[in-house]
């Protein structure tokens, strides 16, 4: 088979270890042939390709992004997008795509596989929000990102009596806030999930504070206040229509000095959580993603997604990742509570 394979949507670290399993068995136990898409869903739409061999995945193991490179590209937001990717495939003599996405470029991917396109998928995201796996890779690089920096941050909070605000991505999810924020000793974690109480998180300041440390605040770029608490701007929107995030944390900074008096600093941590190379933990989960994503496509499997279910790597129908988030439990944020203020 000559197999097509691409990176959509935000990158993230263990990209290039899946496209490197991928290659490595497809040839050396199938003898499949492989072509590079280029940015995502432009690739296939555009017909930018690039060569995908042996020699073209040694040594990325390690790497962070994407040797593919990665876009937001929608093709069913655009004018004859299908079509443009349906004629490409064929002229390309291209059998089957992997794409490896989040929500986005796997939602495209089960639109795509209901037009007749041969599709397999697998999830990648750093905020861990997709259905039907128990972890994406990525996420524990992001978490073991976030951890360093708030434990940096708890020493120079120390020594200045400050409030230190800790900004992580989580656009719908509060999976990275969570974890890391349980990981490095966060006084107050806030997630899109639960609607905060500004006053409650004043608090919860002031309690660490008359205690004598200095609290840590971890909050995901999507966290909200509660209705009527609190004025938020509004943002730009990209193609797949999600508004551009970032900023809740300077809110909070300014909100938490004018009404404790306490001094308040923020630290947006952004990109940083998705670039460089990945944890061992990703690189090992992105390589069973890898190998098991191209035995599905050996053996014509349409319309699925390789998943994390406990140990084992399930193949799943692509619909069941991409039609509902995978929330944070309140009864796992509950547990977190416990070490608020
Ligand atoms: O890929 C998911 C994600 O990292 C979100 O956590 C974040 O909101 C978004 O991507 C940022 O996207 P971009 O890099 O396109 O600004």
């Amino acid at each position: 088979m000559r197999i097509g394979v691409l990176t959509g949507g935000g990158d993230c670290p263990g990209l290039n270890a899946v496209i490197r399993a991928v290659v490595r068995k497809g040839v050396s136990v199938y003898g499949h042939e492989f072509v590079g898409f280029r940015d995502g869903w432009r690739g296939p739409i555009d017909g930018l390709t690039s060569p995908l061999g042996v020699q073209e995945v040694r040594g990325i193991l390690p790497r962070g992004g994407t040797i593919l490179g990665s876009s937001r590209t929608n093709p069913f937001k655009m004018d004859g997008g299908v079509e443009k990717i349906e004629a490409n495939l064929k002229d390309l003599g291209i059998d089957a795509l992997i794409a490896i996405g989040g929500e986005d470029t796997l939602g495209v991917a089960t639109k795509l596989h209901e037009h007749g396109v041969h599709v397999v998928g697998v999830p990648k995201t750093i905020d861990n929000d997709l259905n039907a796996t128990d972890f994406t890779f990525g996420f524990d690089t992001a978490v073991n990102v976030a951890m360093e920096a708030i434990d940096r941050l708890h020493t120079t909070a120390e020594s200045h009596h400050r409030a230190l605000i800790v900004e992580v991505m989580g656009r719908h999810a509060g999976w990275i806030a969570l974890h890391a924020g349980m990981a490095g000793g966060a006084n107050v974690i806030l997630i899109p999930e639960v609607p905060f109480d500004i006053e409650k998180v004043c608090e919860y300041v002031e309690s660490r504070f008359e205690s004598h440390y200095s609290p840590i605040l971890v909050v995901s770029e999507g966290a909200t206040p509660a209705e009527g608490t609190m004025v938020l701007a509004d943002g730009e929107l990209d193609s797949f229509g999600h508004v551009r995030l970032g900023g809740i944390g300077m809110v909070l900074e300014k909100e938490i000095e004018k009404r404790t008096g306490k001094e308040a600093r923020t630290t947006v941590l952004g990109h940083i959580q998705r670039g460089g190379t990945p944890t061992a933990r990703d690189r090992w989960l992105a390589t069973r993603f890898g190998l098991h994503a191209i035995d599905a496509v050996n053996d014509g499997d349409w319309g699925t997604m390789v998943a994390l279910r406990g140990t084992e790597i399930d193949r799943v129908p692509l619909g069941d990742a991409t039609t509902v988030l995978k929330l944070v439990d309140p009864h796992l944020y509950a547990e977190a509570e416990v070490f608020f203020g």
